[in-house]
């Protein structure tokens, strides 16, 4: 006989699932409001639909009514039933305006998007074993990747991460030869090379189009004399001797995490640093039962694993490996010393030596 339903939970359940689903059905309305400009038109203050409409450059007040309605049910701007007006409050604009902000999470409502969009390609790989090239992930996954993990890079790699190595810093500071590997459209090679001006950075990551918009990236910024982005995959970086490597949220992607660090061994010079960011894990998968691992396991799910399994070997570590599996996998390319040397809520940094 079946078990009987407890009404109290099931209430609770459901009321959960509410919830879950009402995040899952703002993911197009926010990616609208990110795009046509109606959370920034509202950072400059309150406005009823029509004033927001008049702002964001002339919309149709019906559509934006709508919109602004499903995001004061959503809880992410405010509305004010005697005024008509809705509002953004200053937390609301760090996380929806405030692109330095570094809990400016717009980015995130571009990877679901990519997630969903990819469902077909994982849903083959689940049958057959396969993976998915980087690619070949819907939209624009790369330039989703690269502005989800920019906030974080803006606000920690230079203020913590970094200082925590050990003396890393003083010598980015005299000048050393810097490899960022795996570094997509390029965010935290120019972070560094605009906080170090004395050091020479190259950028690698094996995905083409990622290291051409780094190029765009670096003429932008005036930074393309002192960094350069090359195509490569990890156990093909080139050159010898480099002070420092550094991995920003990218070793797990690869295929063959083990193979790329005793690469890392080979380039390196002796007393250099590899300084490996990661997602925040636990060191056990019930640790990482929490808002944070549910977010990257489900990436995981749909990106990270099908990244690794299409590869060479296809370790497929996963988006929560956690610290004592990574370290087994340094320690496997020939690096006596592994530490945490930083962590956050949504990163852990190690320095391998
Ligand atoms: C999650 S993204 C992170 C990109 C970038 N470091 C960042 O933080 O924005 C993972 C990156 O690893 C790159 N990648 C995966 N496997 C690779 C490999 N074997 N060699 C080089 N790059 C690789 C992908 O092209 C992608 O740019």
């Amino acid at each position: 006989m079946a078990a009987p339903i407890d009404e109290a939970k099931l209430n609770a359940f459901v009321g959960k699932m509410l919830g879950d689903l009402g995040g899952a059905m703002s993911v197009p309305t926010v990616r609208l409001g990110v795009r046509l400009g109606l959370f920034d038109a509202l950072a400059t203050g309150p406005a009823t639909s029509a004033e927001l409409a008049q702002r964001a450059g002339g919309l149709h007040e019906r559509y934006v009514r709508e919109w602004a309605m499903a995001q004061a049910a959503n809880g992410y701007v405010g509305f004010d039933p005697a005024s008509r007006e809705f509002s953004l409050s200053p937390e609301q604009a760090m996380v929806f305006h405030h692109a330095d902000s570094p809990v400016y999470l717009v980015a995130a409502y571009e990877m679901v998007a990519a997630m969903v969009e990819a469902e077909p390609k994982v849903e083959e790989c689940f049958r057959n074993g396969t993976g998915v090239r980087w690619g070949d992930h819907a939209g624009c996954l790369f330039c989703a990747t690269g502005a989800f993990f920019r906030p974080g890079y803006v606000n920690h790699i230079v203020q913590t991460w970094i200082p925590a190595l050990d003396g890393v810093e003083a010598k980015l500071h005299a000048g050393i030869r810097v490899a960022d590997i795996g570094c997509g459209v390029g965010f935290s090679t120019l972070l560094m090379a605009q906080a170090y001006p004395q050091s020479q950075f190259t950028g690698y990551d094996f995905h083409a189009p990622s290291i051409e918009e780094a190029r765009r990236h670096a003429l932008a910024h005036g930074l393309a004399d002192r960094v350069q982005f090359e195509v490569a995959t990890a156990k093909e970086v080139p050159g010898r001797d480099f002070d420092l490597v550094t991995m920003y949220d990218c070793l797990h992607d690869m295929g063959d995490p083990r193979g790329c660090a005793k690469h890392m061994r080979e380039i390196l010079a002796p007393d250099g640093c590899w300084m490996i960011v990661e997602p925040m894990a636990g060191n056990r998968p019930e640790d990482n039962l929490n808002p944070v691992g549910r977010l990257y396991y489900n990436a995981s799910t749909m990106i990270c694993v099908p990244t690794s399994l299409d590869q060479e070997v296809g370790e497929g570590l996963g988006a929560q490996a956690g610290e004592p599996k990574l370290a087994e996998v340094i320690r496997d390319g020939g690096f006596a010393h592994v530490r945490r040397a930083a962590d956050g809520p949504f990163n852990m940094v190690l320095e391998a030596r």
